[in-house]
């Protein structure tokens, strides 16, 4: 039995490392010191780890001269919003480039996945010139193609090509839009737009938000888990809790550091909570099948079903289960989740007094008129999707949602083995 657990988890970490990075950007651009500045903003921006998890892309690169031009008094937000432009999510050589058909494309980049790109100002427009000239612009009507390819830097075919362009492709907005300082934003106010009022209520009454905030330019990234995460089955109640103990479990919920879709992606060591207290204490693991990424706790699974706000140093995605840390609770649940309902006496009379009399021969009135389960959710209630999250919500996650659903049930399964396994060891 413990072997077959063994070998089922072998066989779907396989799968899931089958997927592992085929490229480095940052290693394939280190060797051109041209590129060093930019190579730089795709580390500060984690825009790098974006893009080794992904093939078939395109990085548009920029020199040192340029690089610094776009640069310039943008804070790192807006500098991010801007390289994400210059990823395309498409395989571009330099002859492919010279073979578009009809001459122009509209072709989509790593800025349409953010859900900050209205309209098409998250698409670039590449058109082949007269006399061999290739011109980059923004979709945006109107926008001048005043890009153009200089020379390509490096090909992987057809995972990753890079190429070198001579000015930056800008969007309309895209260098003026206000950039909210992360001191500014309003984190209780965000969540609860996203459906997590709840883990507000919480964070408030704990005073875990003032953790969070104190954290926030430093770099913060949080796991918000909707209302309909704290009312699943299963979920231990929290009023059995110490203070200290829910203290822990809210900080379980963030990461100390910006760490946003692509970096997690691209994690594969566990990573540390701000509950962490000693070395691979209240640590997650992450596990990522397609596009869905999925916290793993050791006690239960969380994927991330949205993202409430992607902007340096802040970070914030809604997680469709409480994260559980096995430090609180680690014991194996027990064989029958206690049915209290059926054995304790109801406070109040499930029966009430004018409907008893009628059933007056009738001794016990909890035989007679059994009390509904008290904690089902309605059947076919949207599981995650609270009014509003999803308008945000990167494309790639929205993508993920219909997507893989089987492989999430698939690592469901396998954490659940996992931790039997884990338990039975
Ligand atoms: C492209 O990526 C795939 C999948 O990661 C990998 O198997 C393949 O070796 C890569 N191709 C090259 C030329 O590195
Ligand atoms: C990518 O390359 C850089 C520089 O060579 C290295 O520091 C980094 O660890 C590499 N990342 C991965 C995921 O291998
Ligand atoms: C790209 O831009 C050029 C110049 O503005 C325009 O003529 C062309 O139609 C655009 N291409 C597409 C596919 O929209
Ligand atoms: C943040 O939003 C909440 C509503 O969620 C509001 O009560 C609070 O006053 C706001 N805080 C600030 C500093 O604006
Ligand atoms: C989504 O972002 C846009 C601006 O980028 C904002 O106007 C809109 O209110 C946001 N919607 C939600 C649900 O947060």
């Amino acid at each position: 039995m413990r072997s077959f657990l063994l070998l089922l988890i072998v066989l779907s970490l396989s799968l899931f490392t089958t997927r592992s990075t085929a490229h480095n950007i940052t290693a394939i651009l280190s060797g051109f010191s041209d590129y060093s500045l930019f190579n730089s903003y795709l580390t500060q921006t984690k825009l790098a780890d974006e893009i080794n998890s992904r093939q078939t892309i395109t990085c548009l690169v920029l020199n040192n001269a340029a690089m610094s031009a776009l640069a310039a008094k943008h804070p790192l937000s807006v500098i991010k919003n801007a390289l994400s432009l210059h990823v395309l999510l498409d395989y571009y050589d330099g002859q492919k480039l010279h073979e578009i058909s009809k001459g122009t494309t509209l072709t989509t980049t790593l800025y349409q996945t953010t859900g900050n790109a209205p309209g098409n100002l998250g698409f670039v427009n590449i058109t082949d010139l007269k006399g061999g000239k290739v011109g980059f612009g923004s979709a945006a009507p109107g926008s001048k193609l005043d890009s153009s390819y200089t020379k390509s830097v490096k090909q992987i075919p057809y995972n990753i090509s890079v190429l070198e362009i001579s000015a930056p492709i800008i969007a309309p907005g895209i260098l003026t839009a206000p950039a909210p300082s992360a001191s500014d934003v309003n984190i209780t106010a965000l969540l609860e737009k996203a459906g997590c009022k709840t883990f507000v209520s919480l964070i408030v009454s704990t005073g875990v938000l003032k953790v969070y905030q104190s954290s926030v330019e430093k770099g913060l990234t949080m796991f918000a888990p909707s209302d309909e995460a704290f009312k699943a089955p299963g979920v231990p109640d929290l009023s059995k809790l110490t203070n200290a103990e829910v203290v822990s479990l809210l900080q379980y919920h963030a990461l100390a550091g910006y760490t946003p879709i692509g970096t997690l992606k691209t994690t594969k060591d566990p990573i540390s909570t701000l509950a962490t207290n000693g070395a691979g204490k209240y640590d997650l693991t992450v596990t990522t099948a397609g596009d869905s990424v999925t916290l793993n706790t050791g006690v239960d699974a969380s994927r991330i079903s949205g993202t409430v706000i992607d902007a340096t140093p802040l970070c914030i995605f809604t997680v469709d289960s409480v994260l559980l840390p096995s430090e609180l609770f680690g014991k194996p649940p027990s064989p029958a989740p206690a049915p209290e309902p059926v054995l304790s006496p109801s406070p109040t009379p499930v029966v009430s007094p004018s409907i008893a009399p009628k059933s007056a021969k009738a001794p016990a009135p909890s035989i007679l008129s059994p009390p509904a389960p008290p904690m089902s959710a309605p059947e076919g209630a949207p599981a995650d999707s609270p009014d509003g999250t999803s308008e945000n919500t990167t494309s790639e996650n929205a993508a993920g949602d219909g997507r893989a659903p089987a492989l999430f049930k698939t690592l469901v399964t396998v954490s659940a083995a996992f931790a039997a396994w884990a338990f039975l060891s």
